[in-house]
């Protein structure tokens, strides 16, 4: 038997039953009243250009108003539907306990993408979901947080940060850190502001910078060298391109922090996002049921083989 007949008879399962198994061991949120499997039809109610071909859609439940029924963790993500087209996986990036609607930050790279950047507000949006294991923030209570972003990772890493200031007197320091190839590319800094309200630190760091640039120049991993930690009190979370991801893992473990208190976000293409198909197979692990959310230490081993 190969490994992936052996994988999908050993873990394949139906939706209901793989939620039920990451409600126990994850304590994470699937949706009441519906199918993860359903299509359910949003409204996007607000668009903001966040950068060039990135974009947040601000999306409402139709028939307009809050989302009574759908409810996620931080970390998960949405299969983001065009008939005709196809589906992408996409990281929610709002509020989890906000109930005026969810929001998607969307980098227009290919067919899916590019697509939904031809939307407009008030047109409809088809997504199924929430998927995968979130940021396990229920479990890091008390801890320091380091979330550290290359890019677009910080889509993930958004609905964390959202979540840590409401619940802010549960973590004790909080940093984030947010490396991209331009000063352009830096998402997210209008919030930048209510996040230091919250006492959460900021520091931002890019490759390419522009001349009106004051700001570090560099990767992401520099700024953690300078970062003062308690690495026995320290959780860090990361989210970017895996090269980064792993950089930045290594060197936090270098400096202290134990692998399981490491957790990457990994990216492979989806299809079922159910634990079904096998196309987003690392290792033994089929990324859109056991992650995207990993502790470093389960999942080490699998990113350093090339190609997987
Ligand atoms: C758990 C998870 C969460 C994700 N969250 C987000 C998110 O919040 N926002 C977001 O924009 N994307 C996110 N992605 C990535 C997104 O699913 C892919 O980019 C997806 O392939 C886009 O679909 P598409 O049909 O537009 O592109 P495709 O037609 O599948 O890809 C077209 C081309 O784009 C290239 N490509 C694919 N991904 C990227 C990328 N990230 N950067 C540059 N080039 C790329 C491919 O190599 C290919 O050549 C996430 C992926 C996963 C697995
Ligand atoms: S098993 Fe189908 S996308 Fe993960």
């Amino acid at each position: 038997m190969n490994s992936m007949n052996s994988l999908n008879s050993t873990h394949a399962m139906s939706p209901s039953a793989s939620a039920g198994m990451q409600g126990q061991v994850q304590g994470h949120v699937q949706c009441q009243g519906h199918s993860p499997w359903q299509l359910q039809a949003t409204r996007i109610a607000a668009i903001r250009e966040e950068a060039p071909g990135v974009r947040t859609y601000s999306l409402t439940f139709a028939p307009r108003g809050p989302r009574p029924s759908f409810r996620f963790a931080a970390g998960q993500f949405n299969m983001v539907s065009l008939p005709g087209i196809g589906e992408a996986a996409i990281s929610i990036t709002s509020d989890p306990e906000s109930l005026s609607g969810i929001a998607h930050t969307v980098h227009a790279v290919g067919s899916v993408t590019r697509a939904l950047a031809r939307l407009e507000v008030g047109d409809e949006l088809l997504l199924r979901g929430p998927y995968g294991v979130p940021w396990p923030l229920a479990d890091l209570r008390d801890r320091d947080l380091v979330l550290v972003a290359g890019g677009l990772g910080l889509a993930s890493l958004l609905s964390a940060i959202a979540f840590c200031m409401t619940h802010r007197g549960d973590y004790g320091r909080i940093t984030v850190l947010s490396g991209a190839k331009t000063p352009v590319y830096l998402l997210a800094t209008n919030h930048h502001h209510r996040w230091r309200d919250h006492g959460i630190d900021v520091h931002c760091i890019v490759t390419d910078p522009d001349p009106r640039w004051r700001g570090p120049v560099g990767l992401v991993s520099m700024l953690l060298d300078s970062l003062t930690i308690d690495p026995d009190a320290t959780s860090l979370l990361c989210c970017g391109p895996e090269p980064m991801m792993i950089a930045v893992a290594e060197q936090a473990n270098a400096r202290g922090i134990a692998r399981e208190q490491i957790f990457v976000s990994i990216e492979r293409l989806m299809g079922c996002a159910s634990g079904l198909c096998g196309l987003c197979q690392l290792g033994p692990f089929f990324v859109c049921r056991d992650g995207p959310v990993f502790s470093y230490d389960r999942i080490a081993r699998w990113l350093a083989v090339p190609h997987l």
